[in-house]
């Protein structure tokens, strides 16, 4: 599981724009198009707008993208808190997509509807049609919060155990915030995913994904994932089945690795 720490976080932003920028230019060489879930949070948002600006708006064919979002609040589009407002204001009114390119998850509606009506939106952009396996997408951006949560998938949530749809409604583990969020089904089956986690507040836990928390000499090496059914942290158990996983983090974030 390769592991890129970077010295600042603008270093990091920069290697993380790049990798992308290269799965972006192999998934549409291959197959003419780049289906990329956005991460939400804060982090993401100095990646995106790196991406919107030169070198990288020439060079990814942004009309060769298709915009997917790994979670949302339950909000309106123009709520502060939405994630999809957050990577419109930094990234798609600069690089300006198709409109139908853009698979917002409407965080306004009943979340046990749009889970139904977004899985079904998956299933024809990714794959070409509403397949019964998880649609298969180039790329899931990731994040990692302190608790070591990603996507909305919270310890001890129903969501982060369910084996079968792709998309489900759910609840923030503390303030009982309403979200939407894949499920690991989904994100298992992605071509490539790529956590983006930077800062302090995150060493303890990045450590304890990574098996040095409490390490013993038998721990594993560090950048190997928990072997699965032992992971207990949501982000432990992202192991893509048949797909690259890449961990970029800022020194702060790798300071007990
Ligand atoms: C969200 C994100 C969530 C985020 C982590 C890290 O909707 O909040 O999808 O999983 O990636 O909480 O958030 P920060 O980048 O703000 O630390």
């Amino acid at each position: 599981m390769p592991l890129s720490v970077l010295p600042h976080r603008d270093d990091l932003m920069r290697a993380a724009a790049e990798r992308i920028a290269q799965l972006a230019e192999r998934s549409i060489a291959a197959r003419g198009r780049f289906d990329w879930a956005l991460a939400g949070g804060k982090t993401p948002e100095q990646l995106y707008g790196l991406l919107a600006r030169p070198p990288y708006a020439a060079r990814i064919d942004w009309a060769r993208v298709h915009f997917f979002w790994s979670d949302e609040r339950c909000v309106p589009p123009e709520h502060a808190d939405s994630n999809y407002r957050m990577a419109r204001e930094s990234l798609l009114d600069r690089v300006q997509p198709p409109a139908d390119h853009v698979h917002r998850m409407r965080g306004e509606q009943p979340p046990l509807l749009e889970a139904s009506r977004y899985e079904h939106e998956l299933g024809a952009g990714a794959s070409g049609s509403a397949a019964t396996a998880p649609a298969r997408l180039d790329l899931i951006l990731l994040g990692m919060g302190a608790d070591g949560h990603t996507a909305s998938l919270f310890p001890g949530e129903a969501a982060l155990s369910e084996r079968a749809r792709w998309v489900a409604a759910t609840r923030t583990g503390g303030s009982g915030v309403a979200r939407l969020t894949f499920t690991l089904p989904l994100i298992n089956a992605a071509r490539a995913v790529l956590f983006l986690v930077a800062g302090r507040d995150k060493a303890q836990t990045l450590a304890a994904v990574m098996g040095r928390e409490g390490a013993s000499s038998a721990a594993a090496p560090v950048g190997t994932a928990a072997p699965v059914g032992t992971a207990a942290l949501p982000a432990q158990r992202v192991q893509p089945t048949d797909g690259e996983l890449e961990w970029f983090v800022d020194a702060e974030a790798a300071a007990l690795l």
